[in-house]
């Protein structure tokens, strides 16, 4: 088994509000990896959409998808689109409500997972999303399937938008993950599923840190 140094690949899937994210971003500081957000990658091309007003015209998107860039800084703190930085824009209640319908086109997801698997190669690396265990990173060292109920996964929502001043209810917030869960895994190419060989872990009740260390653990017991 592969040691931490060598280059290792840490694959992390599961719906939204799972805890995946923030259990990504704190693993990959503990063990010194690089994080890689996938799903910023998407809310980046949404902005995209919204900029050049082609949300309707996928082929005109589809094009300037293949001519842009989308780089990380910061251990994917950052999100630049064309050097342009987004990472205020990609969580705008727009692009949350667009984000789903522009993921789900099969020329767009070809494009991103092309760039996934690219800095992939470069490093050890945590990425978390939909697809990373199953396509993007099919022969991951390591894969984990994240999730929690969906009035679990709305709370925690739910109290991050009132952390930022966000005017919602609980009750809209728990509609919007449930329409993003029936989008993100009833869609055509690449649904959200568990890899077979993914080690699930229900995050209902667990805290941030009870999960970090469940996962750290693994990867060291397994090395
Ligand atoms: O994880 P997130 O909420 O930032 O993801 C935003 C959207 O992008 C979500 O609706 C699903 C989509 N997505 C995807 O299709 N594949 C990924 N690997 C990551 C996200």
């Amino acid at each position: 088994m592969k040691q931490i140094g060598d280059h290792v690949t840490i694959a992390i899937d599961g719906p939204a509000g799972s805890g995946k994210s923030t259990v990504a971003r704190r693993v990959a500081e503990k063990l010194g990896l690089l994080y890689l957000d996938s799903g910023a990658m998407y809310r980046a091309v949404t902005v995209l959409a919204i900029q050049n007003e082609v949300e309707n015209d996928i082929p005109k998107l589809i094009g300037l998808v293949k001519t842009c860039r989308i780089n990380f800084e910061d251990n994917g703190k950052k999100i630049l689109l064309n050097s342009d930085d987004v990472s205020i824009q990609i969580r705008t209640p727009e692009v949350n409500k667009l984000v789903a319908d522009i993921a789900k086109v099969p020329e767009i997801r070809n494009e991103i997972v092309k760039h996934q698997q690219k800095i992939g190669e470069e490093g050890s690396i945590i990425a978390e999303g939909r697809d990373l265990t199953t396509i993007v990173f099919p022969d991951a060292d390591f894969k984990f399937y994240l999730d929690a109920s969906v009035k679990e996964r709305a709370k925690r929502r739910f109290a991050e938008l009132q952390a930022q001043n966000v005017d919602t209810t609980l009750e809209a917030v728990e509609t919007e993950i449930s329409a993003r869960d029936e989008k993100d895994t009833s869609r055509e190419h690449s649904p959200l599923r568990a890899a077979e060989d993914a080690i699930h872990v229900d995050t209902t009740g667990k805290t941030i840190e009870e999960v970090v260390d469940f996962i750290v653990d693994q990867i060291s017991n397994q090395k």
